[in-house]
């Protein structure tokens, strides 16, 4: 490469002084684009060696002979440098964006992308000791809201998922140079690359599926479907969906209740072993079409916690559910305990919100984190689907969004993002002779060995980062898992409403089909009242009847004031980086404006807003106008999630919503392209 670059002594020279100088992203753009004013790094000053190459928010990389922790702090907009012995913080650096998770590639550099900003950055080590700093020496531009990485076994190539940009893209590393990009579903999110560097496997947070994308060659990217998964021989085998409490309930009977209908949703992270893919989702069972709620019901789970093992053996280049087996998480673990946190017949203590995973292949196991119940949860890997029981579980502090395990040392690190604290969970003796099975991990939930909490980084520092002190109790509010004020099933905010977006699930509610709409950017004044059907005038009224719907207790006003605060203070997706031609854009803006065509009579403010009155548009009952922000990723569309994409709503709702009838082919197109970009 070097050489191909035409890279003399001189160069090399002018390499360092380049390192030092902040540098300009180069632009995201279509794979082949290379831009040679960026010259080659070098070898990193100070390489970091990696312990694992799946990315994560936290990472642990040997120095030499000892070990450094980094650590991807969203809230401040930081990486912190730790000693993951005694979780003392060595240094930390300042980042312009919001880092969502880091790995260390095999140039001995960190690795960081910036969701926000939609950016990926290297960074390496410099100065020794106590002064010892990391630089930026590198940056690129990425699809849009990178959120998943991970390193190739040679070192050589990342992988970043791209939530928003719905992409996965390749960038050979250090010169961070794309090359290669593949289109995918909604929402990518946690990716893993298999040991012989073949395959990416990427999970996404809705739409019951997880890719497999080629590394190399021409192949097209697989899906894997998690829906109508068979867990029938599970069920049989152990009883597991049942274990205590209520009886007779499985996944066959009758047609409401057939697993063939399950979904799965908050695919969030993935750990791979050499044989098989790890994803924890939870499996969505919508209930009746009749309910009081959502989907509520006594003798079912709506949101069973699960644990998708893909044998990597057994995949082929077509898509199909061969290879997938699902497992149902937290069988009778803890059996007494377990009986008093049942409503009903269901388990509230649940994983309802799976962040992050991460293999220990020395003991055989799955490390999987939940968020709002706050634990670590520890599963077989090596003994296939029908072991369904966590081997140990850990309590850890709140919201725990990043582990890495230290095989060797026996300690896991675990990132808890909403308390600020690293914490460090002892892993059991690994007996010699490598029989996983004699393992004993603690019986009963236990604590970390050491728990430290990461001082909060200057208030000059953390200017216009972080959210506001009440919406951060919100967050936790929004993320309460197993939280009987919210819901009497253990249900959350953040299991319909994953990271403040929607689920992609049409729910039965007392007004019948409704689909569950993206909030993000999407509760301000101009989009008032709320739901589809406008019966709510604001987000407090809204909450109290979602509450009621949910079968929650209630929540204290200050709470209730929390939980709001936090829906406006969201974060909104980033711009998508590749956006439809301009002049499209504008031929469709300006139909969307025309009198003749009154898109904009009821989607007021650019689309954004909403005229606040309901209208029959040809789709069932009069629904309020909704607002099209952030439209482009928020399919299937309309209240009963009838139309996949905007190019089937455009052309079956013509002339039925608005005055269109009258558009031809090239004026749909131009409206699609127009409604992509709010
Ligand atoms: C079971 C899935 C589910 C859960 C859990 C859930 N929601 Fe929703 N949410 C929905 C659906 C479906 C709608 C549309 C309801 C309607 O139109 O009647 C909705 C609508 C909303 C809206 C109105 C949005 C708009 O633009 O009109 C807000 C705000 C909201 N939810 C917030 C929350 C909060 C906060 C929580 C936790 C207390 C929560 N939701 C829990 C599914 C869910
Ligand atoms: C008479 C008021 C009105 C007009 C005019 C109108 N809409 Fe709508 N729009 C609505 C309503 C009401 C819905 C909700 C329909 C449903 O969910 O069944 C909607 C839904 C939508 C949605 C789906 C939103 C989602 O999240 O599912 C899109 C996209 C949309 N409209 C675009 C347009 C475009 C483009 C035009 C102009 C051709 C237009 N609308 C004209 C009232 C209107």
């Amino acid at each position: 490469l070097a050489a191909a670059l035409g890279m003399t002594a001189a160069m090399a020279g002018a390499c360092a002084e380049e390192r030092a100088a902040v540098l300009e992203a180069s632009a995201w753009s279509a794979p082949t684009s290379f831009d040679v004013s960026q010259r080659v790094l070098g070898p990193a000053a100070q390489p970091l060696v990696a312990l694992e190459r799946t990315g994560s928010t936290v990472a642990i990389a040997k120095l030499g002979d000892h070990k450094l922790a980094f650590v991807a702090d969203e809230d401040g907009a930081a990486i912190r440098v730790v000693d993951p012995e005694t979780l003392t913080q060595l240094t930390h650096h300042r980042l312009d964006g919001k880092p969502s998770q880091l790995t260390i590639g095999g140039d001995g550099r960190l690795w960081v992308a910036l969701r926000d900003r939609s950016q990926l950055v290297g960074l390496e080590l410099r100065g020794d000791g106590d002064a010892r700093e990391l630089h930026e020496v590198r940056r690129v531009s990425t699809p849009a809201e990178p959120v998943g990485l991970a390193a190739s076994p040679d070192g050589k190539t990342l992988a970043v998922s791209a939530a928003w940009g719905q992409e996965l893209a390749i960038f050979a590393i250090p010169e961070g140079r794309a090359v290669a990009s593949h289109a995918l579903a909604r929402e990518p999110h946690g990716v893993a690359i298999s040991d012989d560097g073949a395959y990416a496997y990427v999970s996404h947070t809705v739409g019951s599926q997880v890719s497999r994308v080629p590394l190399s060659g021409d192949t097209e990217p697989v899906a894997l479907r998690l829906a109508g998964v068979d867990l029938t021989p599970i069920v049989r085998f152990r009883g597991c969906f049942m274990p205590i409490g209520r009886q007779g309930v499985d996944f066959r009977g009758g047609t409401d209740n057939n697993h063939h209908d399950r979904k799965a949703v908050q695919g969030f992270a993935v750990a791979i072993t050499e044989r098989s893919v790890f994803v924890p989702e939870v499996l969505v069972h919508r209930g009746e079409a009749t309910t009081g709620g959502y989907g509520t019901s006594s003798s079912y789970p709506t949101h069973q916690p699960a644990l998708v093992q893909i044998d990597t053996s057994k995949i082929g280049d077509e898509a199909s559910g061969e290879g997938v087996s699902i497992r149902v998480m937290n069988k009778a673990f803890l059996a007494k305990q377990a009986r008093e946190r049942f409503a009903g017949g269901i388990r509230r203590d649940g994983c309802f919100l799976p962040r992050a995973a991460a293999t220990d292949r020395k003991r055989g196991s799955v490390l999987v984190s939940c968020l709002g119940t706050d634990e670590v949860l520890a599963f077989d890997s090596e003994r296939g689907p029908l072991s369904t029981s966590a081997r140990g579980r850990w309590k850890v502090p709140a919201g725990p969004m990043g582990i890495a395990v230290d095989a060797e040392a026996g300690t896991a690190l675990v990132w808890s993002q909403f308390a600020s604290k690293l914490s460090q969970l002892d892993l059991p003796e690994a007996p010699a002779d490598h029989a996983v099975k004699k393992i004993r991990y603690p019986s009963t939930a236990s604590r970390p060995v050491r728990s430290a909490e990461l001082a909060p980084l200057p208030a000059d520092e953390r200017q216009g980062v972080a959210l506001s002190a009440l919406a951060q109790e919100g967050r936790t509010i929004f993320h309460g898992a197993g939280d009987t004020k919210i819901s009497r099933d253990g249900r959350a905010c953040a299991s319909c409403h994953p990271d403040g977006r929607d689920d992609g699930l049409t729910w039965p509610t007392p007004n019948g089909p409704r689909q569950t709409p993206m909030l993000a950017g999407r509760l301000a004044e101009h989009t008032a009242p709320f739901g589809w059907q406008g019966d709510t005038k604001s987000v407090s009224e809204h909450l109290t009847q979602t509450l009621q719907r949910l079968g929650g207790k209630g929540l204290s006003n200050h709470e209730l004031q929390a939980l709001i605060a936090y829906c406006h203070e969201m974060a909104t997706p980033p711009p998508k980086q590749e956006q439809p031609a301009a002049a499209l854009v504008r031929r469709g803006e300006q139909l969307f404006n025309d009198q003749t065509v009154g898109c904009a009579v009821c989607h007021t403010d650019a689309g954004v807003g909403s005229d606040g009155s309901r209208h029959g548009v040809g789709s069932g009952p009069e629904l309020e106008t909704p607002s099209l922000a952030f439209v482009a990723g928020t399919a299937p569309y309309f209240h009963d999630g009838r139309y996949a994409s905007l190019t089937d709503l455009l052309r079956d709702s013509k002339g039925k919503m608005g005055w269109g009838a009258h558009l031809g082919e090239p004026d749909l197109e131009a409206l699609e392209a127009y409604l992509l970009t709010l």
